[in-house]
Formats: C-alpha cells, structure tokens, sequence
C-alpha cells in the first residue's frame, strides 16, 4: 500500500531546509511511489491542519533557497498559545496525522524539535527527524545542517572586520550566534583568524583578555577581533549563574533573550575599551548568519540526510533522527538524542588548534 509521509519545519530556520525537504520529498515520491504533504509553520500547521501540496513541480528550484517553504515556528504541541491560552493540542496534532492518513511524520528540526518529535513518537505516532541548526549542538550527528553556511557567513564578517579594526586601531568584538554551544564562533573565529575567541563552555576572565589584547598592541598590532558567541560568560557571570542554578536545585542552563547577549556583548566592549585604552566597536551579527543561499556542504549534507530518511520510512523504522556519520547517514534513536546538548568540549581538538596558533580564549 503507498505510504503518506507529512513532512513539517520546526524551530529557527536554517539555510539547507529546502534542499532536505527537497531531498525527503524526491527520493520518497520517485523512488518510493509515497504520498508526501507539507505542514505549514511548524507543528502549529499541523495543529491547525494547513498543509501544503508538494507533488508536481513544487519540489522543482527550490535546492538553492534559503529559509523554508513550509514556515516554522517555534511552538510546541504540549505549550501551544491559543487565543490567549498556552493549552496542550497534542490530541489535535494526532487527529490531524489520522486524519491526513498519514503512516510517517518527518521533523527537520534543532534540539527543541527532537523532543516534540519524542513526545509525538511516545503518544503512538510514526515519527522519524532531520537535524538542522547553525548551532551545531544536536547530540550523536557528526554535524548539522546550516552550520557550514553560517561558518561562512560568520568567517566573511570576521575577514571584513579585520580590515577596519586595522585602519582605526580599534577593538572590534563580533557577536557569533549559537545560543548554548560555541561551535560556531570558534569555528568562525579560527577560520577568521580572531585574536581572542569566547565561548559558554569557556568562562572568560576579562582582565586575561585584555591582557593579550595589550601585548599585541605592545607587539606593534594595537587593533584585536574578539569573537564572542552570544553565550558566552564571564567567571562571575558563569558563578552567579551556576549559584541561581543551585538555588532552584536547577542544572546551570544558559537559556536567554537575545536583548541580554547583546547587553553582555556591550559591557565586554566596554571593559576592554576601559582596560586597554584601545577603542571598541561592537557588531552583533544576528539573523544575516541564518539568510540567504545554503552553502554546496548544506545541500549536500541536507540532500543526504533527506534521502535517507526516506530509505528509513521506507524499511519503516520509526521513532528516530537520521545523523551524519562520516560519509554515512545512519539512524539514532530518538529518545537518545532528545534533551541532549552538544557542547564544544574544553578539550576539542578546534580548541587546542586555536590555542596552538596563539589565539587568547579569556581563561
Ligand atoms: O538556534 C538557532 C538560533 O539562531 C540561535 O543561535 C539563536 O540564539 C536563536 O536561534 C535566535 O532565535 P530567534 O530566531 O527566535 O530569534
């Protein structure tokens, strides 16, 4: 009997959706014979039952484009805002997968979409995800797409700066996204050669930085790029947390509005402007590093795991996330990536490169 799969985005959009919903949506429908719908914006569309028809031509240019197609939205099936009311409509989002016929829901989505997905999956229905984030921190996959773009983007902004940061002897400290983890601003800091990269899983001591930022200058260099990934935090800010945290009996979870990164960006520039004498400018990259056209690694590795999810359907393994392991695309189990962080450990090989090449990461 010809399956019908429901494919749906979730969370933050990421260059490399379309090339994955793409790549679902091809293999399942030519290679398979499936029946494949889209749900608008998130697991609200399916909530609300507006779908959106990806047969014919629908799939057709749509490789290159950056965003979605389908819409997202960060809300959950349990927390759902109605009409004024946060109410749990996951007995709405299971009636409409029966009523749609569907044997099969793919998720692309970060770390808050695996854990619907597990929630879905637990309340009985057939759901299997793709990882996608510029994060890069969702558990047991190699990488994440979005990430290669975002890299580029982030690295682009780092080589721009340093030109300017050079010609007015300033200070330039760049704030790289990333919510929880540091992947990308070490990744773009060392691609861009930043002089000093801070990263949450690294506490910072502003004084250390400012150190380093004043033996360049005595060095004849007095202009640093200081990438800072929005999560970053200092020794006390990290203590104070952590000391929050224990109070609420609580894990020490970074878990804040963008309008507080950007505050904890400022007071950094303010300090090393204080503590080195050097002018300081600040640049929050923000959302330009989600924009615009996925990079060929985004659609390759989207087009991978968007294939091989439909191999999976098709074999009907449910209840998993398709992960990029080395050149494979292999599945884990749902309940083993959901509720998990992938964090830059201390003593990942990026780190000891960017110490290895002199760069300052504030401990
Ligand atoms: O998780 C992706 C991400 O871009 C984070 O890096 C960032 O903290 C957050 O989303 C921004 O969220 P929003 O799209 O709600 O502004």
């Amino acid at each position: 009997m010809t399956q019908s799969i429901g494919i749906l985005t979730s969370g933050g959009d990421t260059p490399g959706l379309n090339a994955a919903i793409r790549g679902v949506g091809k293999a399942c429908q030519s290679h398979y014979g499936m029946h494949i719908v889209g749900f608008r914006d998130g697991f609200r569309g399916l909530m609300e039952n507006r779908t959106m028809a990806l047969e014919g031509e629908a799939l057709s240019g749509i490789l290159t484009l950056g965003g979605t197609i389908l819409g997202t939205s960060r809300d959950k099936p349990h927390k759902m805002p109605v009409n004024g009311k946060v109410l749990d409509m996951t007995e709405a989002i299971i009636a409409n997968y029966h009523a749609n016929g569907l044997d099969c829901l793919v998720c692309l989505g970060g770390g808050g979409t695996m854990k619907n997905a597990l929630r879905l999956a637990a309340a009985g229905l057939n759901v299997v995800t793709l990882p996608k984030t510029i994060d890069n921190d969702v558990a047991l996959t190699d990488t994440t797409f979005g990430f290669d773009t975002a890299l580029g983007i982030a690295t682009d902004a780092i080589d721009r700066l340093h030109s300017t940061a050079h010609s007015h002897h300033r200070i330039i400290v760049v704030e790289i996204m990333g919510h929880r983890a540091g992947w990308l601003a070490l990744g773009a800091g060392i691609s861009g050669g930043a002089d000093v990269i801070l990263i949450p899983e690294i506490p910072y001591d502003v004084a250390t930085v400012a150190d380093a930022i004043k033996a360049r200058k005595r060095k004849g260099k007095p202009f640093s790029i200081v990438a800072v990934a929005e999560g970053a935090l200092s020794r006390q800010e990290f203590a104070a947390l952590q000391a929050t945290a224990a109070k609420k009996k609580k894990k020490a979870v970074v878990v804040e509005p963008e309008l507080l990164y950007a505050e904890r960006t400022l007071r950094l520039a303010q300090q090393l402007e204080k503590l080195t004498g050097l002018e300081a400018r600040v640049t929050i990259l923000g959302h330009l590093q989600r924009g615009g056209t996925p990079s060929a690694a985004d659609r390759l590795l989207a087009t991978r795991l968007g294939t091989a999810a439909a191999d999976l359907i098709q074999q009907r393994q449910y209840g998993i996330m398709v992960a990029a392991r080395g050149e494979s695309s292999v599945p884990v189990r749902l309940e083993d990536v959901a509720g998990q962080v992938k964090t830059v450990p201390p003593d990942h090989p990026w780190v000891a490169s960017a110490r290895g090449v002199g760069t300052n990461l504030g401990d």
